[in-house]
This record gives structure tokens, sequence and C-alpha cells, in this order.
């Protein structure tokens, strides 16, 4: 098996494990003083969505992104949910369910190898894409299905810059650093995937430099090189 996949299959295997507690979880990151809601809301609203825009949200897991995509895009809207774990696409699927919600379509895939819907209107990954290995070709093969001025934005998981190492790692823990991940430095491939398909692009550091919101428009026209 690839390194990928190993990196995969774990991924899978700690989601199945956490999918049952895991909205209990995500507030209780209040606890480190991360403003859970106030970050989503400002991702969501960085789509700049209007009503019946198509949505694409890869690793969307439990769906807590949706109630906000929903609440701006509306019933004439679409929102795709990808997700790689059975187990976090079902307590989505549950959440679909008792809202009633009608425009959503959930897809179990590896976001590497999900074809994105062509003209969608905007992309959104949070704690999400830093997991995927291949994580910048998601941002490319994004950028290339998005409609003109379309938005792509991403809120994760980063090592926090200009702090000793044993002080970044410890920072970071908590959230998703494992070693292979810190290794691999996703963060970087997602902001250089970013810089090279979009224009506008905005990288904002949040919690201590721990996190990143990164936002970008597909362009109207190709940049035409010199
Ligand atoms: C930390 S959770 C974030 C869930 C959700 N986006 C949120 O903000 O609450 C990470 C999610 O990414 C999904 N994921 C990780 N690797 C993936 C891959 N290669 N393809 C699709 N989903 C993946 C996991 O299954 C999990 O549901």
């Amino acid at each position: 098996m690839s390194e990928r996949d190993q990196t995969r299959e774990r991924v899978i295997a700690t989601y199945r494990g956490s999918a049952a507690r895991y909205d209990l979880t995500n507030r209780l990151y209040y606890l480190l003083g991360v403003r859970q809601a106030a970050f989503r809301r400002r991702a969501v609203a960085a789509l700049r969505l209007r009503p019946g825009d198509s949505v694409v949200e890869i690793g969307c897991g439990t769906g807590l992104n949706f109630p906000l995509i929903e609440a701006a895009v509306g019933p004439a809207g679409r929102i795709t949910g990808v997700d790689v774990t059975d187990a976090m696409l079902a307590r989505a699927r549950c959440r679909v369910r008792a809202r009633g919600w009608r425009n959503v379509t959930m897809i179990q895939a590896d976001a590497a190898r999900f074809r994105f819907p062509a003209g969608v209107n905007a992309i959104l990954s949070t704690y999400a894409l830093s997991l995927v290995p291949e994580c910048a070709e998601v941002v490319t093969a994004g950028c290339a299905a998005l409609a003109p001025g379309g938005r792509w934005v991403v809120l994760d998981t980063m090592l926090p810059a200009g702090r000793p190492g044993w002080l970044a790692r410890a920072l970071v823990r908590p959230f998703a650093g494992t070693d292979e991940w810190i290794a691999r430095r996703p963060w970087e491939a997602i902001h250089a995937a970013m810089r090279a398909n979009l224009t506008e692009v905005a990288v904002t550091d949040l919690y201590l430099g721990c996190l990143f919101l990164a936002a970008g428009t597909r362009p109207y026209r190709p940049a035409v090189s010199r």
C-alpha cells in the first residue's frame, strides 16, 4: 500500500471512530479558545453566496457547515457534500433529513478522485483538505470546475510560523498535527495551488497562526502570461 493510501486508511479509521462524538468534540474546542462558529461563519461568508448558487463542500463530515450554506443559497441552491468516511456522511444524512433539506446531495468519495461538477459557483473545505495527501491537485481540479467569478475557500490547520519547533508542534497537536501531516506541510501546497489558479487570493491567520482562512476567485479570463 502506498504512503498516500496508508494516510487515507488512517484518516477513515480515525473518523469512523470519532463520528458519533464529532459534533460535541467540535464544541469543546471553545474551551481552548477556538471560536469555531465564528470561523465557520467567516468561511461561508467568504464564499459570497447568492440564492440559487451551487456549492461543493470537500470533506463535509457531519455537515456542520450545511445550515450556514443553506441559509445563503436557499431552496433553489444546491449543496454537494463529499466525504470519504461513511460514518461521518451517515451523520450528515441524519442532519439533512432532520432539517428537511431537499437540495443536498452527499457523495462518499475520496476528494482526490472526485470529479467536480462543471460551472459550480463555490467550493468550501473546512478542517479537511489538509488531510488529503493530494490537496494541491484537489484545489487545482476545483479551480478548473469553478464558474468564472466563483469562489474557493479553505479553513484549515497549519503549523504556526515564527515559534520554536516544539511549541509550534504542541500548539497544533490538538487539531491535526500527526508527524506525517507536519512533515508534509499541506498548508503550503494549498496556498501555492490557490495562488497559482485564482485571483484576489487572501490568506488570513487565525488562532495564534494554527489556523488559516484562504479564499480566492476564479478569474473571468485566464491570466495572460507575457
Ligand atoms: C476534521 S473533519 C472536518 C469535517 C467538517 N468539514 C467540519 O468542518 O466539521 C475532516 C473530514 O475530512 C474527511 N476527509 C479526510 N480525508 C478525505 C479525503 N481524502 N476525501 C474526502 N474526505 C476526506 C474526513 O472523513 C472527515 O469527515
